[in-house]
């Protein structure tokens, strides 16, 4: 670090940063640098090729420090600057700063910001990548600041499996929720973890960015919102955001499925408020156990697809009815009932010219398949697979 942070480390890094370093040309660039560099070319490649996978996840990081580990583990930017909105003008302090994604967001928002952490070269590039933040090392399961409000986000344990057990945390959750107890405390953990085993007195909210769901946070009763105990927060990368609350009606009418099936974002799932979300767009549940929804037109960035037919579903019906839809390529969505889409899709053997979607799921016991016209891309969480099979609720 020592040598990075010097000037003639700094002009190495910017003399390192002119490679390529892609797979062709990594072993002839190294080569062509150790004799510039000598030993510390390791150090020098390591550091640029962090900070170019960084761009994405952390922008305005040029001259960040980051172990690969540590990268891995920050918040996004959209996240952490989502987060800390939420704590604007109070005392922050981050008990488990790490390299600092959380904290230099803060930094923009809170009063003061103070980033705490047990692994000391964490610490080091902390205190590089936000000068604008107070630094230390401490346990963070021994208080040592008062009337802050306390940001924590706990580790998986390195090389551990992933796991949804709260207790295998580093720190483990249950005893940093024990050691800031009556503290203002939010706590960023795995969106699969079993809130209500947990229970939490607060607020769960659960986040998803660009469409895919990246993490819950735990509120303590004192940074929560009024009257909720979950909320749902759609983030997308070019900053527009929303949320949902339980704190809204969650009154839908039961009728039969509208012109379009719409597919709520997986943070409104996780969270349990789809039907929150339907009250707010007058839409309906296909079915009260299955997350689809349906209506007569599709929210705003949301996933809608227009039905074209509905079949009870077999193989067989399903197939005659591509055929007749002149369907060659089919998206499949499936919820609630035991299809899967990668054995499904070979065995229609589609010849047509058209991208259809079929969304195959139950109403009541039966399973249902609708055939149906996918909306344009309107948003990031539209690209990507054609294949998403879900449990019911999920
Ligand atoms: C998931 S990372 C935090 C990432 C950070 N929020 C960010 O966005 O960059 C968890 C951090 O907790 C730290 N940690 C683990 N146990 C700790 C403890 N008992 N006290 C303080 N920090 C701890 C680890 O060293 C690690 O840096």
């Amino acid at each position: 670090m020592k040598f990075l942070q010097s000037p003639d480390g700094t002009a190495a890094l910017a003399e390192m940063d002119g490679y390529t370093l892609s797979t062709s040309t990594r072993l002839a660039d190294i080569g062509q640098a150790r004799r510039r560099f000598g030993s510390y070319v390791a150090v020098l490649v390591e550091t640029v090729m962090l900070r170019r996978k960084a761009a994405a996840k952390l922008p305005g990081t040029e001259e960040w420090f980051f172990t690969d580990d540590a990268l891995q583990q920050s918040t996004p930017r959209a996240v952490a600057t989502h987060r800390a909105q939420r704590l604007r003008d109070r005392d922050v302090h981050d008990v488990t700063c790490s390299i600092g994604a959380e904290l230099d967001a803060a930094v923009g928002t809170a009063a003061t910001v103070i980033g705490s952490d047990i692994d000391p070269v964490r610490l080091l590039m902390a205190r590089h990548n936000v000068p604008g933040a107070t630094v230390l090392r401490a346990d963070a399961l021994v208080p040592c600041t008062r009337d802050t409000v306390v940001l924590a986000d706990p580790a998986r344990r390195s090389g551990g499996r992933r796991t949804h057990d709260p207790a295998a945390l580093e720190p483990p959750l249950p005893d940093l929720i024990e050691a800031y107890r009556g503290r203002d405390l939010a706590v960023k953990c795995a969106p699969g973890l079993d809130f209500d085993r947990l229970g939490w007195a607060g607020e769960v909210e659960v986040v998803s960015l660009d469409g895919g769901v990246r993490e819950a946070c735990l509120w303590s009763p004192g940074l929560s919102g009024a009257d909720v105990t979950r909320r749902a927060s759609v983030l997308a990368s070019d900053g527009s955001a929303w949320t949902v609350t339980d704190a809204e009606d969650d009154e839908i009418p039961e009728r039969s499925p509208g012109r379009w099936i719409i597919d709520p974002d997986g943070a409104v799932v996780r969270a349990g408020l789809v039907r929150h979300y339907a009250a707010r767009h007058g839409l309906w549940q296909l079915d009260p156990r299955i997350a689809y929804l349906t209506g007569d037109s599709v929210p705003e960035g949301a996933r809608g697809f227009r039905v074209l037919d509905r079949v009870k579903y077999s193989e067989k019906s399903l197939r005659q009815e591509l055929v007749r839809h002149d369907c060659g390529i089919a998206e499949i969505l499936v919820r609630g009932v035991d299809v899967d889409p990668a054995v499904l899709r070979p065995r229609l053997k589609l010849r047509g010219s058209r991208s259809l979607s079929v969304v195959i799921t139950r109403i009541g016991r039966a399973g249902v398949a609708f055939v149906c016209e996918p909306t344009p891309v309107k948003s990031p969480r539209v690209s990507g697979g054609r294949t998403v099979r879900r449990s019911a609720s999920e």
